[in-house]
């Protein structure tokens, strides 16, 4: 990082603040001594124009269309690697060895299972409980269960808890699935590997054989490479303002989970899914797109759109390669929803209204398709995106606890309540 100094006006007083460059990107202005020189602050509700911190996990070049973890593009990493590689890379910083790669692969295998008591912590649920109801309480009790990785203090302690979520994340999600679908918890399997662990988990039954198609397993795997990590996104900057008070990783992560689930973030495959069922077939499209374009309805067209993103969503061109590999491995010809799909991706990319609003589609548009084909319920959507999120999640947090100058995250707002006014006595009201 470099920095310089760059100098504006306000009213007729001259600000000088520090201006930072990173390896690439936009730079930024250093206002922290803002406050001190002029008695104001920024104002950017949403965080569009704020970078939050330092970061050199993940690069986002949202009008060009790049994706990088640690410097390596998206493309590559899905096409060449596999999901426990890409935990390694996000959080150490570099690819593993292959004798790296195995010792990595074989610490997180052996933290799959969850405490035993844990599966009675689940009976206290309701059944119909929504699974991501179920993963916010169970991530956020991992803490209750594994005191001795709570010490963020401890380099070790950290490291254990960073394997230990990574690891139990598909444990409790494929038991969350479980319970509400009213089957036996199915324990992991540790010869398998992590996506294929997973299925088995979630789709394995006592009475009968279970035999992993390498296809499903791929294309998991994908998923999970493809939402692993994404810069300072709400999710993941509520992370880190959860750990920045040193709060245990456990119940970060569980906040990460809670802020993940509305549908303007991680809910959007669920929402994108329901969204396509409603629209049914190809001739109901047009209705769908006027009701998008018109200002006065609340209806947007899920799966389009990122805050970041104002061109083709890197991860959503993969994401669309295997959801055919994924449809075509399971012999689903027709799928209207694949045909919707199809179809309202076509009209949208040539309709003025989203192509100047730079409207393209996101990583979620064609993630739905793929799980509901692969057998999860739109449920599970949200819960799926968060086992890969963890990585990007714990990889966040530890680079912000490693970092010397971490404080507390402290914003500050514009007050427009009551100025200052007497207390008035309740008989005197
Ligand atoms: N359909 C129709 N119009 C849209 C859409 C959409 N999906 N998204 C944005 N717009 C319009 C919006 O009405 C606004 O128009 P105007 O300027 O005339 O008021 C303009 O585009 C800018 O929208 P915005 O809400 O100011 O943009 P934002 O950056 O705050 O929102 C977003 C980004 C992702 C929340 C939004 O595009 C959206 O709600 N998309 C649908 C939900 C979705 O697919 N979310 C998944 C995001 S990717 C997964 C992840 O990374 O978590």
């Amino acid at each position: 990082m470099s920095a310089t100094t760059g100098s504006f006006s306000i009213d007729s007083t001259t600000v000088e603040m520090p201006v930072k460059t990173g390896s690439i990107g936009p730079a930024v202005v250093d206002i922290g001594k803002l406050y001190a020189k002029t008695g104001m602050f920024t104002y950017d509700p949403g965080f569009t124009s704020t970078a939050s911190c330092e970061s050199e996990i993940t690069y986002i070049d949202g009008d060009e269309g790049v994706l990088l973890y640690r410097g390596y593009p998206i493309a590559q990493i899905a096409e060449g690697g596999d999901f426990l590689e890409t935990c390694y890379l996000l959080l150490y910083g570099e690819l593993p060895t292959p004798t790296q790669k195995r010792d990595f692969d074989y610490r997180i295998t052996r933290h799959t299972m969850i405490h035993e008591q844990m599966a009675r912590f689940f009976q206290g649920f309701r059944r119909d409980a929504h699974p991501m109801a179920v993963m916010v309480a169970s991530v956020g009790a991992l803490s209750a269960f594994y005191h001795d990785s709570t010490d963020i203090s401890d380099p070790r302690q950290r490291m254990i808890a960073s394997m230990r979520l990574i690891a139990k994340m598909p444990t409790l999600a494929a038991m969350a699935y479980k319970y509400t679908i009213g089957q036996p918890f199915v324990y992991p399997k540790n010869d398998l590997d992590y996506a294929s662990n997973f299925l088995r988990m979630c789709f394995a039954v006592p009475t009968e054989e279970f035999k992993v198609r390498p296809t499903l397993s791929r294309a998991l795997d994908k998923i999970f490479i493809l939402h692993a990590d994404h810069e300072q996104n709400a999710s993941t900057s509520t992370v880190r303002l959860a750990g920045s008070s040193g709060a245990n990783p456990f119940a970060c992560i569980a906040a990460g989970v809670a802020c993940l689930w509305g549908p303007a973030h991680g809910g959007a495959n669920e929402a994108a899914l329901k969204m396509l069922t409603e629209i049914g077939s190809v001739d109901n499209i047009p209705k769908f797109i006027a009701r998008a374009k018109d200002k006065n309805d609340p209806f947007r067209l899920m799966g389009f759109g990122h805050r970041v993103y104002k061109n083709y969503d890197p991860r959503a061109k993969i994401m669309q390669e295997t959801c055919h590999e994924v449809l075509n491995e399971l012999g689903v010809k027709d799928d209207p929803l694949l045909a919707v799909a199809i179809e309202l991706e076509r009209i949208a990319l040539s309709d003025p209204y989203f192509i100047e609003k730079k409207l393209y589609p996101n990583i979620d548009f064609y993630s739905g398709i793929t799980l509901k084909a692969m057998g999860f319920p739109v449920s599970m959507f949200t819960v799926l995106f968060a086992v890969a999120r963890t990585s990007g999640w714990i990889a966040q947090w530890k680079e912000m606890i490693e970092d010397p100058g971490q404080k507390i995250g402290r914003p500050r707002q514009l007050y427009t309540g009551a100025p200052l006014r007497d207390y008035v006595p309740l008989d005197k009201r």
